[in-house]
């Protein structure tokens, strides 16, 4: 007991240390009561970069923190990435005789904070009133509202939609603003009981107009606004690549800023803390804060089990079924006179197979129950119907079939999920390499632990998997439902991803030819064009991209990962989604109207098709802004005849002006920004497969191939000079010539 004393006090001190400080140690973690969190700090040392300086000033009381050195008062600061400013009020006011006496027009300019888009509104009162608000995102913009009335009586308490205040919503990524308001009359019709105008950026829900407003806005002189706040300036992907400088550290997540370049972190589930500083996400101990436990609770890193005693059963959980007793029948005493020697040994040996017997039965309860939640009885009722129970693995039957493998044989295969075995990382998992015993070597995919929605999201790609057969799809061998995190089992696809051999330069780059290039494009169309046209019903990927197609021995592409993939309803056109992609491949008008239509994959297939031309990454915070989204800039170097300056230098090599020109002219039909305006898939595949053709049989292409590639330079630039429209149908036209040979090769 005396030993545990110390550890106690310890434990006790730590967690204190822990709860209370959110900032570099030998920082200021306080200004007043306002918490300042890391990167936040108030001197040099003691923040991230030089953004993250705020300044306390204690000669007020309470004390009164400001935003770099400015005059910004800052009230709240928030690690999940937002902060809130006093943001000042613009005025315009007249006396009797409607002659103005105060005229302010605040102009607030934040740096590297965005104004929250989804967090604050633009607001205008008076009765004479109009407002505008103008600042820079990049580009510049301006918006605003007018409101009017006659009287008092006409404003209704609580409404800002025209009458004495009016209400509009700010854009994304506004890091400065330039307010103004104005009055039509002087306000001399209304000056009574509204002598001036007022308009401000307030917090949403802060701000309740009352008539009473109208007077003087009731003595205020700041309204809280909320600010985004982000670290670097590039997507958690690229930040992840240097470990030392990426700011979530351990037992965190990171995820994409939405409101501008960066990436902010957040502790992952189970641990609470400052993702930012070095072991600030702490584990949180469930069983003291919630006490979930029926019976026994036990605290593990990120989460909790629940157990029962001997002699009960159940999960344990409260919110669960608890732990009841074992109904069991006492054994009768048999006659002590007969020997307790005999009895003592027979009962440690039955006790022991009891015991035994009772774990098997414990393991075999968790493993139900991890089938059941990771939607086993969904796959089961949505999978075709099987002969033998899921539980066995000894199915036999055709190679193809789709296997349900126990968590034995999958630890077996990659040597219990060894470092050494791991072939990728990903949002959705890691994914391990296996062999099976009959030796042949698998993909094992261990999803992160499944929450309701990625448990969704696996089944999904089972049963699209399961329905497709086809070369170029990465084929889906089986899964294990058996383990807390669902586990897929795909075949081993031996060259990695065609991302890495694009952009990775350590690669010799010779092996992905212009031939391949464009072998692998095409083979990728016609997975699309089954998936749309053939599949019943039709299938979308929602998620092409390069790091999603796989390349084996011979640089054949397999389409991998279904997890976003939708079922298209054959008597529907258009499906209503959450919008889900990858930035760079997604499909604008998808992602502004939330419509999922096929022409979605068209679009990011384009993007892959720009990728394979020019071999730049679609989306890169390394290059300058214009350059920095891949296809936009294709589409507009191609509007202004500077093709060639983005062309791969090894394509330029082995590709010819014509086959180039043409490939680039289906990729901008692709990337069109109307959907119905794009090809469909299985237009772009019977284009695709008939330049490969031609490039395959160039006895087929009569023109002088000497000739054509000193011309490269010139052709390539006068060939968007002219009408595009009339080129791109010509081009149509010219496919159907090219489509007819494969075919009367006699395939
Ligand atoms: C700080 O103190 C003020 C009053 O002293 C209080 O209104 C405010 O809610 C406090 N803020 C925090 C974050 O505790
Ligand atoms: C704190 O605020 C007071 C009053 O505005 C000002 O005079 C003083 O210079 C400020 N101190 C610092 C360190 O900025
Ligand atoms: C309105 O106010 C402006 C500025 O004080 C003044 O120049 C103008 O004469 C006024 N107009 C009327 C109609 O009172
Ligand atoms: C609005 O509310 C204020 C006080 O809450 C009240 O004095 C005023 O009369 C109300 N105005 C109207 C138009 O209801
Ligand atoms: C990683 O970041 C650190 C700190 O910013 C920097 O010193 C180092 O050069 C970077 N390493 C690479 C490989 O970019
Ligand atoms: C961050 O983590 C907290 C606690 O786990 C959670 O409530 C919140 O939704 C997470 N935020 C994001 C954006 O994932
Ligand atoms: C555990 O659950 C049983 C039945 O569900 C209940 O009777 C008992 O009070 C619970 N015990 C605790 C400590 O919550
Ligand atoms: C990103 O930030 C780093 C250091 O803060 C800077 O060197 C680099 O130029 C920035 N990149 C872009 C694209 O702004």
């Amino acid at each position: 007991m005396s030993m545990s004393l110390p550890l106690i006090f310890l434990q006790l001190l730590l967690a204190i240390v822990v709860a209370a400080s959110q900032a570099l140690p030998g920082c200021e973690n306080l200004c007043g009561n306002i918490s300042v969190p890391y990167p936040f700090g108030t001197r040099p040392g003691c923040f991230k970069s030089d953004y993250f300086l705020v300044t306390c000033n204690s000669s007020f009381n309470p004390p009164k923190l400001y935003l770099t050195t400015s005059l910004i008062e800052v009230t709240d600061i928030f690690l999940s990435g937002e902060l809130r400013i006093q943001s000042w009020i613009a005025r315009d006011c007249y006396n009797k005789q409607h002659l103005r006496v105060v005229k302010n027009n605040p102009w607030m300019r934040f740096r590297k904070f965005p104004v929250s888009h989804t967090r604050n509104k633009f607001i205008a009162v008076g009765c004479d009133s109009y407002a505008v608000i103008k600042g820079s995102q990049g580009r510049k913009y301006t918006t605003g509202c007018l409101s009017l009335c006659d009287s008092i009586d006409n404003v209704i308490n609580g409404s800002c939609s025209g009458i004495g205040c009016c209400q509009t919503i700010i854009p994304k990524e506004v890091r400065s603003y330039n307010i103004r308001v104005n009055s039509y009359d002087n306000h001399s019709s209304v000056w009574d009981f509204n002598p001036c105008s007022y308009s401000f950026v307030a917090e949403d829900n802060t701000y309740t107009f009352s008539s009473l407003d109208l007077a003087d806005l009731q003595g205020r002189t700041s309204v809280p606004v909320v600010l985004d706040w982000a670290v670097g300036n590039e997507t958690c992907v690229a930040a992840r690549k240097n470990q030392t400088s990426f700011a979530c550290k351990q037992n965190s997540k990171c995820y994409n800023f939405d409101n501008g370049p960066g990436y902010r972190c957040n502790c992952s589930d189970g641990y609470e803390g400052n993702p930012y500083l070095s072991n600030g996400c702490q584990d949180i101990d469930e069983c003291k804060i919630s006490s979930p436990c029926n019976m026994t609770c036990h605290n593990l890193p990120g989460t909790y089990v629940c157990s029962c005693p001997e002699g009960y059963q159940g999960d344990g959980k409260k919110s669960g079924s608890g732990c009841s007793r074992i109904p069991r029948k006492s054994l009768p005493l048999i006659n002590i006179a007969l020997g307790i020697s005999i009895s003592i040994s027979v009962l440690l040996l039955g006790g022991s197979w009891l015991y035994w017997g009772f774990r098997q039965r414990k393991i075999i309860k968790l493993r139900e129950k991890f089938f059941e939640q990771n939607g086993g009885i969904m796959l089961l009722q949505k999978l075709p119907k099987r002969d033998e129970s899921v539980q066995s693995s000894k199915r036999t039957g055709s190679a193809k079939s789709f296997e349900i493998y126990t968590e034995e044989c999958l630890k077996k295969a990659t040597n219990n999920y060894h470092e050494s075995r791991i072939l990728g990382q990903g949002g959705q998992g890691t994914v391990y390499k296996g062999i099976l015993p009959d030796d042949t070597t698998v993909a094992i995919k261990k999803s992160k632990i499944g929450n309701k929605s990625q448990v969704e999201q696996f089944v999904n790609e089972i049963i699209i998997l399961s329905q497709i057969n086809h070369t170029n799809v990465v084929k889906l061998l089986g899964c294990c439902l058996e383990t807390q995190v669902p586990l897929l089992v795909y075949e081993f696809v031996t060259n990695g991803t065609l991302y890495d051999h694009i952009h990775t330069k350590t690669r010799s780059t010779s092996l992905i030819t212009w031939e391949n290039r464009l072998r692998i494009a095409t083979e990728t169309a016609g997975v699309l064009s089954y998936l749309h046209s053939d599949a019943n019903p039709p299938i979308i990927h929602r998620d092409i991209k390069s790091n999603n197609i796989l390349l084996d021995e011979n640089y054949t592409a397999k389409v991998s990962d279904f997890g976003a993939s939708r079922l298209f309803p054959t008597d529907q056109t258009q499906l209503t989604t959450l919008v889900q992609g990858t930035l760079g491949y997604l499909d604008p008008e998808y992602f502004q109207t939330s419509q999922l239509t096929e022409k979605s994959d068209v679009y990011s297939f384009g993007v892959l098709l720009v990728e394979l031309l020019t071999g730049k990454e679609a989306l890169s915070y390394d290059r300058p802004e214009k350059e920095r989204n891949i296809a936009m800039y294709f589409v507009s170097s191609l509007k202004e005849d500077r093709l060639l300056e983005i062309v791969d230098q090894q394509v330029i090599k082995e590709g010819k002006a014509e086959k180039l020109k043409e490939f680039a002219i289906v990729a901008k039909g692709c990337l069109e920004v109307k959907g119905d305006e794009r090809p469909t898939m299985k237009e772009v595949a019977m284009e695709l497969q008939g330049l490969r053709t031609v490039e395959k049989h160039p006895w087929v292409n009569d023109s002088n191939n000497a000739e054509e590639s000193h011309s490269l330079l010139g052709e390539l630039s006068n060939a968007y000079g002219g009408d595009e429209n009339t080129r791109i149908s010509a081009s149509y036209d010219s496919m159907v010539n090219h489509v007819i040979s494969p075919f009367d090769d006699g395939r």
